[in-house]
């Protein structure tokens, strides 16, 4: 197996990004559990997502939600035991489904027991485990803390106070302190990720998720000519994921890393096309469905998005972004799109419905492995709501689950005020059951009753996606129509599966969309053979779409796919 091979089952893998504390509760405390998403696997799989990535469930003090791991082998109690865990394994595995669990490599929590070693001022295994300067009144150009610990040294940190840096070593160095990343200590650390792979790996887990992937070597650029940049950190992940996937060939990566180049040589299979901002720019990714200073600005005309039908403009911003990179990585691994995640505002309500389904039309049709955030699949809202465990203004894309009018939106039998965050609903039964069936608060069995719902349009999405090899991850992807004044995109999907002698025959999809409010038409010429409603019926279609004799013509926030 080389590290750049990658699992046969991400081809037809359509993730659900599960966030424990909020999915479901099984034993009334108020939290959910991994019983509780035991119970409900035969709902996620209902979706046609068969795999899951699941945010951290280790032993915590959870002052990041559990990004600040106490125990990386220990299932936190809220959550059950690891024992439950192996369950969940198996009972995935049985219904076909794969689980990812989160690897948080880059820190601990300042409760970590190595941490607690490493403070000592008695020199042992752990002195060097972190990053620690030479004296407690040192300071450098990274946040570090200083007096808290009975060693006379500051440390360096990787993300709020409470995650301490664990030592990767430095690739640029410019402080006696720094280790190098060829040191002993550096690839202790290495070693001792690697042995926390192997465990749960060991256990049943199908791969992870891996938290800030580029976090691993610091002052990891300006490597010289040629680099990719990270070159540390790239080196450092080939040696981990090297002997992991040696042993366990079948075991998927996926990174929060951002940038392909760098995670998918660095041994990942994919890399996550994150929601960024920097300095006020939006990245491709933002460009399609939050590009918008506020994300509580419920205002359609301060919204920039592409399928905000009033305020956006050409998918050619987007384009510009996103090709170089599918370009140069599309046959590395994939470029995954997510409908959002638990550190990014939810679509809803800021986006209407008809707009997110065709933005869930684009998003679960590109190339790549995609991810759904849990709720999304029904239009679950971004709430403004107060910060819990670190979450700030991520709190109010991680509540509860909604799954039908009954107490809690199902979600738990605990009283209000044990709620992990509170459910949207109304305090009084019978108002809340009209807003549930008026689709005020979306609910999973008020869509599944419904064949009109967002629900169901996600379904039909997922499980077209599963029957056409033109649509799996690895199948090749190419602009048909992007204008620059317009609206309207068009591409083209390809199978490239091949089984040697056999007489294969390469598959064609065509997606089109045109999420504004006025008619757009498309050339037939640049649509590859596509020219009739009799010849290529839809296969899935929102809206009004029409054909004459030399263009496509597509109608209001339309969406289509067209087999070939
Ligand atoms: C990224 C995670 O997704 C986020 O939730 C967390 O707070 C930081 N990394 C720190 O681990
Ligand atoms: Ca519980």
């Amino acid at each position: 197996m080389s590290l750049h091979d990658h699992p046969e089952w991400l081809k037809d893998a359509v993730f659900y990004e599960i966030y424990p504390q909020s999915f479901y509760d099984s034993n009334g405390d108020g939290i959910g559990d991994i019983a509780g998403i035991i119970e409900k696997l035969d709902y996620v799989k209902s979706i046609g997502c068969n795999a899951i990535w699941l945010n951290p469930c280790y032993d915590s003090p959870f002052k990041d939600a559990g990004y600040d791991v106490r125990n990386y082998k220990k299932v936190a109690k809220r959550y059950g035991t690891n024992e439950d865990l192996k369950r969940l394994f198996l009972e995935a595995h049985k219904r076909d489904m794969h689980i990812l669990l989160d690897l948080v490599p880059g820190h601990t929590s300042e409760e970590h027991e190595w941490f607690k070693k490493s403070s000592s001022a008695e020199e042992n295994e752990f002195t060097k485990r972190y990053i620690w300067t030479d004296s407690a009144f040192s300071g450098y150009s990274m946040p570090f803390i200083g007096g808290e610990t009975d060693r006379d040294a500051t440390y360096i940190l990787n993300f709020f106070k409470c995650q301490p840096a664990l030592n990767y070593g430095f690739a640029n160095r410019d402080r006696s302190w720094q280790s190098s990343p060829e040191s002993e200590e550096a690839a202790a650390t290495r070693l001792s990720m690697v042995d926390v792979m192997r465990f749960w790996l060991g256990m049943g887990a199908d791969g992870f998720r891996v938290d800030m992937a580029d976090s691993l070597v610091k002052n990891d650029d300006n490597n010289g000519e040629g680099s990719l940049g990270k070159d540390n950190t790239i080196h450092a992940w080939q040696e981990m994921l090297g002997i992991v996937k040696d042993e366990y060939p079948q075991a998927a990566f996926v990174s929060e890393w951002g940038r392909p180049r760098q995670a998918l040589a660095a041994g990942f299979d994919m890399d996550f096309y994150l929601n960024w901002r920097w300095d006020g720019y939006p990245n491709g990714y933002a460009r399609l469905t939050r590009d918008v200073d506020n994300a509580l600005d419920n205002n359609p005309e301060h919204d920039h998005s592409y399928f905000n039908a009033l305020g956006g403009g050409s998918i050619c911003q987007f384009l510009d972004d996103y090709c170089p990179q599918y370009e140069s990585t599309c046959n590395e691994g994939y470029f995954s799109f997510i409908t959002c995640n638990h550190d990014t505002p939810r679509m809803a309500p800021r986006l209407s419905d008809r707009e997110r389904r065709v933005a869930f039309g684009m998003i679960l049709t590109m190339p790549g492995v995609p991810f759904v955030y849990y709720g999304d699949e029904i239009g679950m809202k971004y709430r403004d709501i107060p910060t819990k465990e670190g979450g700030y203004a991520r709190t109010g894309t991680r509540t509860p689950m909604q799954w039908d009018d009954s107490k809690n939106l199902g979600f738990s039998t605990a009283p209000k005020s044990k709620l992990y965050l509170p459910v949207e609903e109304s305090s009084n039964a019978s108002e809340r059951r009209c807003l549930v069936k008026s689709g005020e608060i979306p609910t999973v069995s008020a869509q599944e009753e419904c064949e009109d719902s967002l629900l169901s349009w996600v379904r039909a999405l997922i499980f077209l996606r599963h029957n056409r090899a033109s649509l799996h991850a690895n199948a090749s992807w190419r602009v048909l129509h992007a204008p620059v004044n317009g609206r309207s995109f068009a591409y083209e999907r390809c199978s490239v599966d091949s089984l040697e002698g056999s007489d294969f025959r390469a598959e064609k999809t065509i997606v089109v969309m045109n999420p504004s409010l006025s008619n757009e038409s498309i050339p037939l010429d640049s649509l590859e053979g596509l020219n009739s409603k009799e010849s290529n019926p839809a296969l899935l279609q929102i809206g009004e779409i029409s054909f004459n004799s030399s263009s496509l013509i597509l109608g209001t926030q339309s969406f289509a796919i067209f087999k070939l």
